[in-house]
């Protein structure tokens, strides 16, 4: 499995306190068959001031201790951006990373406020287009306009954005709302990838390999391993390459 949502920078955002609690977080998601990570730090303005530098800087120092444990897992960062009317200048300044590559796009992981979608954001997901940027909403089942009204995902689908599920709402850790949307998606195949987005060993641990056996149980085919393996190598492949 490939786990591309996950905050194990450590102190740089709301994740891993310490480089300790970060590989103890990589150890843990090894247990359960992780071979790959993309750190996913939020870069949320005004609450997680993250960008390039301080990215770089946090991903270098969890290399240099992981190289020194006995782990097995490929790591790689990028982030998880909180929608604001800053995107389109960043973008165009090169600030953002991506999460790689899909359908000759780079793949930008962007989160939307728990509260609402706000306005504007189709204009922004049109824009993003169009700069050959695709968006993968991050944990749409997690947002409460979209738990009371889930047609409205439909305009984010006919755009032709990916989306992440994240492991722990599928397992009934972030709410009846969350895990009964999650569910109803799963069934529907709307994801394109599943993703832990652990933050704590304690309070939000990796739990990818119970996600995907639960979604083998939902769905027939090789759906499960599609969204926790192969589309998120896929992704992630280009960031091998540069
Ligand atoms: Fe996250």
């Amino acid at each position: 499995m490939i786990d591309l949502h996950c905050h194990i920078l450590a102190g740089i955002d709301d994740g891993a306190k310490s480089i300790d609690e970060a590989l103890a977080l990589i150890r843990l998601a090894e247990q359960q068959g992780v071979s790959r990570m993309v750190a996913t730090p939020h870069i949320h303005i005004g609450i997680f001031d993250n960008n390039l530098q301080t990215i770089s800087t946090a991903f270098t120092a969890l290399t240099q201790a992981a190289k020194q444990s006995a782990l097995n897992v490929e790591l790689y960062a990028a982030a998880e951006v909180r929608i604001a009317p800053e995107i389109p200048m960043f973008i165009e300044q090169q600030q953002l990373p991506f999460l790689g590559r899909f359908d000759n796009h780079d793949v930008l992981l962007l989160e939307l406020p728990s509260s609402h979608i706000p306005a504007g954001t189709d204009n922004l997901i049109n824009w993003l287009l169009a700069r050959n940027v695709l968006p993968m909403i991050a944990h749409p089942e997690r947002n409460r306009e979209l738990q009371s009204y889930p047609e409205r995902l439909n305009a984010f689908v006919q755009a032709g954005c990916l989306f992440q599920l994240t492991a722990s709402s599928l397992l009934g850790d972030m709410g009846a709302s969350a895990k009964h949307l999650s569910e109803h998606w799963i069934k529907q195949r709307v994801y394109s990838i599943v993703a832990s987005d652990c933050h704590s060993t304690k309070r939000r641990p990796p739990k990818m390999a119970e996600a995907t056996q639960f979604i083998a149980t939902l769905t027939a085919g090789d759906y499960a391993e599609q969204i926790s393996t192969i589309t998120p190598k896929l992704i992630s492949d280009a960031l091998g390459k540069h």
